[in-house]
């Protein structure tokens, strides 16, 4: 029998919103040394293109008409590719740690011995505000920072938002573009104010990043115009406070508008 190869490594990786240069350097040189990559549907080509020749590259989410991977598939991959010794680089979109089932996988590998490291990156909500000029806390306007998803469960949203009433709250909804008008009803029945500004950005962080600003009662509105990227809502005194005019790196191109 061959000798069995040492166990490998598994390095779970924030990619950024998309381009390369929103990578961590840590990200940056795990890529570049990555021998097996999988990678999610959000992980811009530019940063695959980082990985050394010779590196597996495994596609693991929707992607060009293709189905995604079953979770419980994607971490038996990882588990085999670390058996078979090999470094292996997990990349999603944005913040692991943010909607980005982090948890179940590290807990998956370390269960199985496999040796686990977290790297961050840039998640949706700071390229966002970044890009378009808005903070997402505001000495004396809003205190808090709620990373929320509205992804719908048979047709309904699952949270609660009460959370959201609070006027000095800065919301930042993940997965909520199909959802909008639903997000928007919710925080006004917990007790948010209908006037309370509001925006979305789509493709934050691409120089053809779009934003669209209004108002919380008018939120669907707002993500009706989707030309098919992902989305990030803003909910806050915050969004008030957003421009397309200062952004410089990733400036916005034609594609960005505002509306009132
Ligand atoms: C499964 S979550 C992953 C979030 C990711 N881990 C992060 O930290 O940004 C996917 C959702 O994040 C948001 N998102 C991810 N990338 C984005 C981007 N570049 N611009 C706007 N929203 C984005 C969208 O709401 C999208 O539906």
């Amino acid at each position: 029998m061959p000798p069995e190869a040492p166990l490998g490594s598994v390095r779970l990786v924030g990619a950024g919103p998309g381009p390369a240069d929103l990578l961590t350097v840590r990200a940056l040189r795990a890529v570049e040394t990555a021998q097996a990559l999988l990678y999610d549907a959000l992980v811009d080509d530019e940063v695959i293109g980082l990985a050394p020749p010779g590196c597996v590259r495994i596609q693991t989410g929707k992607r060009a008409g293709r189905a995604s991977m079953e979770q419980a598939a994607i971490n038996r991959l990882m588990l085999r590719l670390a058996r078979r010794g090999l470094r292996v680089v997990r990349l999603k979109g944005g913040d692991p740690s943010v909607f980005g089932r982090v948890g179940e996988e590290s807990a998956f590998l370390k269960a199985h011995g496999v040796p686990v490291e977290v790297v961050p990156g840039v998640t949706a909500a700071c390229a966002a505000a970044a890009q378009f000029d808005f903070p997402l806390t505001h000495r004396g306007v809003a205190r808090r920072v709620v990373f929320a998803t509205a992804r719908l469960e048979a047709g309904a949203l699952a949270m609660d938002w009460a959370a959201g009433a609070d006027p000095e709250t800065t919301l930042a909804i993940y997965m909520g573009s199909t959802a909008a008008g639903q997000v928007s009803q919710r925080l006004i029945a917990a007790g948010r104010a209908p006037s309370t500004p509001a925006l979305v950005v789509e493709n934050a962080g691409d120089p053809h990043a779009g934003l669209t600003t209004g108002r919380l009662d008018r939120l669907a509105e707002l993500t009706a115009g989707s030309r098919g990227g992902p989305m990030l809502i803003v909910v806050g005194e915050v969004a008030a406070l957003a421009s397309a005019a200062g952004a410089c790196e990733g400036a916005p191109a034609p594609g960005w508008r505002m509306s009132g």
